[in-house]
Formats: structure tokens, sequence, C-alpha cells
């Protein structure tokens, strides 16, 4: 959700936290802030919009200070204001605090801190941090001390990073669920919610993990349990990720670039050694019952890999979104749970592991971000190495999870007895599968672009498929709504007759996703079908098929087998995402209320 961001050291703070805070805009963009302090006075600027709004108002290189923190805020409690917008001060005016999380007992730690006098001028849930501290440090505590005795009484999740006038050569990090990761430079350290904030300057970082704090001077970090306050002894971690794989590369916007770097990612990821294939085989076989539990995006990749475990490996498995795992599903000493997620932040995800283990249950997880939270609710641990995506929409993190499933599918198949000669065939059209997306980017743009001008101005668009093809429309019709706002919705085709059919008028527009494979013929009766009522029908089919000739638009993709057909059927889905969006004067790279990292449950 929010977006954390600290700097202490030699160089001023400000212009540091600043591009800091651009990079971690996807985690939260309604308002934003900076605080940094010099000669023992703050310098606050915070307002409600996006950062270079507010930057281009306010000027925020110009704050002095060699130390300081940020916030990109995407509201919890208050609605998006300059008053509500981090940081937040105590009302003496001598602690700063950012925030990202919620505190379930502001209410009451507010009543209380009202009658000793303390005073709040914003509606967050925040604003308590800084005035319960100063509620311990001036009965004496230090700052450390002080944030340790008010760590205590806070209620929820949440990650902080504090500044006081009393003590100007410290800052203090505290993580409690939310993430928080420590940039070590030399001389000087960096404090950030995600990777990326901090690639520029280092690539060493330590990951707090939950009940830890940081004390951060300029030379180093301490790392301490919050509640004890015993020094935790920790080694900085080097990411191979550079501050390049987090620039736009020329693209006018990340979602186009992460669109465009696909076909190296399902390369990169085919890439997967046996032995952590092997690990996670024996993570699945060994248990009587498998959930794959995910939220969004990485739910239509869960869902393409239950298909594909069913149909190529012959093993039934559930895919549950991960909200709905504590009421709908049963764990217990022979169930697999595999958690898959793009953040390894995602609350709802982490709850169904941690429900999980503590019925009994193994748990398994596919992330993209090292050391992400998701990896220690799991047994066994597993990456996707798609690199940093910084778009808000997920694409090329999307494919990543897709070709792992897939990879594993074949090894399952091929660990339960499928021929050998038919193992070598898929594995051989597998690897075919980048140059087939390659060739999709290079012939559909022009087209897509085209049919983004003629259809931007939709109501409502309609997304039919089946088998393997009723994923690949739930991601499309997510895309297509994260970024457009034009209702879309996604419905295995045979389902059109039990309602949505009355539902297609006159130019209503129909995407027809129509994988190779036995219900193709199926697939051609439903297109009749909307046609019949008048629908415009946008198809994205085989490029050797006779779906052509039934359909108002074809966009033809490289034959392919049929159960990898997501990996290259969502990319002209994408991009008319995309393309539609800009044709409406919107970012697709930030969709409104919409965040990367869904950090609340
Ligand atoms: C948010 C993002 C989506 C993402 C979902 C799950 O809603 O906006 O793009 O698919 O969270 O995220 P995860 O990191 O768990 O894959």
């Amino acid at each position: 959700m929010c977006g954390i961001v600290g700097y202490i050291g030699k160089r001023d703070a400000a212009p540091i936290l600043l591009d800091g805070l651009k990079r971690l805009e996807y985690r939260g963009y309604d308002s934003a802030g900076i605080a940094t302090l010099s000669k023992k006075k703050f310098h606050i600027k915070k307002d409600k919009g996006k950062i270079a709004d507010i930057d281009r108002k306010l000027d925020f290189a110009r704050m002095p200070g060699n130390v300081g923190v940020g916030h990109t805020r995407w509201a919890t409690h208050g609605a998006p204001s300059k008053i509500n917008a981090h940081p937040h001060a105590d009302c003496h005016g001598k602690l700063v605090v950012v925030h990202n999380g919620i505190i379930e007992n502001y209410a009451k730690l507010k009543k209380f801190l009202k009658q000793k006098g303390y005073r709040f001028i914003s509606n967050t849930d925040t604003e308590v941090i800084p005035n319960l501290i100063s509620y311990f440090m001036r009965r004496g505590k230090n700052l450390e001390k002080s944030v340790r005795s008010a760590v205590e009484k806070l209620k929820g999740s949440f990650a902080l990073a504090i500044i006081s006038a009393d003590e100007p050569d410290t800052l203090i990090a505290v993580r409690k669920e939310s993430p928080l990761i420590v940039g070590v430079g030399k001389g000087e350290m960096f404090l950030a919610s995600d990777i990326p904030a901090v690639l520029k300057h280092t690539n060493r970082i330590i990951v707090l993990e939950n009940g830890e704090m940081a004390i951060i001077k300029p030379s180093g970090a301490v790392i301490k349990k919050t509640k004890s306050g015993g020094v935790v002894r920790k080694r900085s971690t080097k990411v191979t990720w550079t501050a390049e794989m987090a620039e736009k590369g020329g693209f006018a916007h990340f979602t186009l670039k992460e669109i465009h770097q696909q076909p190296e990612v399902i390369k990169n990821t085919l890439r997967v050694p046996r032995a952590e294939l092997e690990k996670l085989a024996k993570f699945l076989l060994g248990a009587e019952r498998v959930y794959l539990v995910a939220c969004g995006t990485s739910y239509h990749a869960a869902l393409v890999g239950k298909y594909a475990l069913a149909k190529l490996a012959n093993l039934s498995v559930e895919a549950v979104i991960s909200s709905e795992f504590q009421e709908s599903c049963r764990a217990n000493g022979k169930t697999a749970v595999l958690g898959i997620s793009q953040s390894g932040e995602t609350a709802d995800t982490l709850k169904a592991l941690r429900i999980a283990k503590e019925s009994g249950a193994r748990t398994a997880c596919l992330t993209n971000v090292v050391e992400s939270s998701i990896t220690r609710e799991s047994d066994v641990v597993c990456y996707t190495h798609a690199g940093p995506e910084v778009s808000v929409v997920a694409t090329k993190t999307f494919v990543a999870q897709v070709t792992y499933l897939l990879l594993l599918s074949v090894y399952l198949a091929e660990r339960r007895g499928m021929s050998k000669s038919k193992i070598c065939k898929l594995i051989a059209r597998l690897n075919e599968v980048p140059d087939a997306a390659r060739a999709v980017l290079a012939r559909v743009e022009p087209h897509i672009r085209k049919l983004a001008k003629k259809y931007s101005n939709s109501q409502h668009i309609y997304l039919i498929g089946r088998g393997i093809g009723y994923p690949i429309v739930l991601e499309a019709a997510l895309k297509l709504k994260e970024i457009t706002y034009i209702h879309s919705e996604g419905m295995p085709a045979g389902e059109l007759k039990h309602g949505t059919l009355a539902l297609i008028e006159r130019d209503t527009p129909v995407i027809a996703v129509v994988p190779p494979g036995a219900s193709q013929v199926r697939m051609v009766g439903n297109i009749e079908e909307v046609k019949a009522r008048g629908a415009t029908v946008i198809a994205i089919a085989d490029e050797s098929d006779d779906v052509k000739e039934h359909v108002d638009e074809f966009i033809p993709v490289p034959s392919t087998e049929e159960l990898f057909s997501p990996l290259t059927y969502i990319i002209p889905a994408q991009l008319l995402a995309y393309y539609m969006t800009v044709e409406r004067g919107q970012d697709p790279d930030r969709p409104r209320s919409l965040a990367k990292s869904v950090t609340v449950e």
C-alpha cells in the first residue's frame, strides 16, 4: 500500500527521498510528502495528488538537511488531503513519522492522548504514533526506548520510519508485517518499502523481519527485536536487480515496457533448475489435497496451473482466492498449500498460508521478490525471475508465474510416467514460446492501436473463452478494467446462455479468446450466439484458424500447444488495455484507487 523512504548520510536528503518516492509511486499515489531535519528543525512539505504535481508546486529538492523521511499514500483512514498526507508530526513538533499499514486501536489511543493534552489535526490513524512516542519521550525515555514502548501499544500491521529533533543523527525503522528494507551504502544508509527505491544507490540490502526495528546511523544499522530490544545479527544480502531494470528504458510507460519484456521473461523462467522443480514436485505429490492460493493476476496464473496440472500431470488441485481460503477450505497435515504472489507481501495470501500452517498443512510459495514476507510463511520457497515489475498492473510477472507452473506440470507429467517422446515434444514446444511471444509483439501492435481507437469509448466489454481460454479471459478482463476503467467481464463461453447473453445488444464488443484444441468448434458456436444478438466480435485465435470468417476483427497468434496459449494469447489483450487507456488520456502505470502491493486485508 503506502510507500516509505528514508535517508541518513552526508548528502542532501530531499532529492534522494524524492527519487525514491517516484520509484515507489506504484504503492499508492493519492498524496505524498517529505520531512527533512536540519539544525534540529523540521522542514515538512506535503499535499494531495501525484508526486510530480506536488513537486512542481512545492519543490521538494530544495529542502535542507542530511536526514529525512518520505511517504506516498494510499488512503485508508481519512480522505486524501494535505492535512492527512504524511509525514505526521507530534503536536510539540519534535518528532516526525511516516507510516504504512493500519493502526487498529488508534481511536482508543487518540482518546487517551487527548486526555493528556495532546492535540490532533488530521483524520488519520497515523497521527497517534508521533504523539505516543512523544508521550514516552516526555517521561524521560530516549528515542529508541520510546519507540519500543509506543509500538508495544499499537495494534495492527504497520511499517514506520521515525526521526526526532532531539536525536538528529538517528533514523528509526520498525516493521510489524508491512515490508521494509534497509539499503546499506558507504557512510550513508537508505530505507524503503521496496527494493527498487534504493537500487540507484546500493544493491546491498537488509530485510527487516516482522517484529524487528532498525536503529540507523550514517555508518550502519543495528537491528533489534522491537519487543525485547535484543540485538539481531544480520548480514546484508546482495540483490541481482540493477537500477536500469527499474527504469522505463525508452518506453512511454512501465506497462508497455513490461509487456515488451515478456518474451525474455518467459525464456528466463524456462531455465528453472530441475532441482527446484523436484522440490516443488515432492511437496505437491506428498499431499492428499493441494490448494493454490493467490489474489488478482496471480490467482489467474493459479487457475492456469490448475488446468495444466490436471491435464498434463493428472493432478487435481484447487485454485482458491486467498481471501476466501479461510471460509471455503479445510487443511490438515496431509494438505499442501502453494501461495502465488508477485510481491510476496499480499496480506490475504500471507494470511491464507498462516491459517494453513496453523492447521498443520505444509506451505510453499512462488514469488518474484527475494526475501519477501511470503518466503517466511513457506516451507518451500521458489522464485520467478521476472525482474522488478513497476507498473501497478501485473503483466510480465503473470507470464513468469504461468511459465513456471507449466514447466512444473510438464516435470510432474514426466514424474508420473508420461512417455519420453511426449515429454520431449512438450519441452520443445515450450521452448518455442519466447519466439512466438516475440512474433505476437512484432505483428499485432499496429492493428491493436487501431482497435484501441475504435473501442476506447465502449461502456462494457465481454470476454469469452473455454478451457484454458477461461483464465486468459479473466486476466484480460482484469487488465481492461484496472486501467481503462471500462466495465469488462470475462466468463466461460458456455455460461453466456445462463445470464450474460441478456446484456449483449447491437454493437456490444465481445472479445473471444480461441486457443487451438477441441473446444474451438464450440467457441465458434458461442461467437455465432453473440453475433445473432448484434455483438461486434474481436477474436484472438490461432493464425491458421477459420475462426476469422466468423468475426469482425481477427488478431492472429502463432500456433502453439493449447495449454501453453496463455503465454501468447494474453499479449494482444494486454496491449489492447494499454492502448485504450492511453487513448482515453489516463495513466496506465497508475490506475486510480489501486496499489501494486496490497498489504491490508
Ligand atoms: C494487487 C495488484 C495486482 C496483483 C494483486 C496480487 O491487486 O494491483 O496487480 O495481481 O495485488 O498481488 P501479488 O503481489 O500477491 O501477486
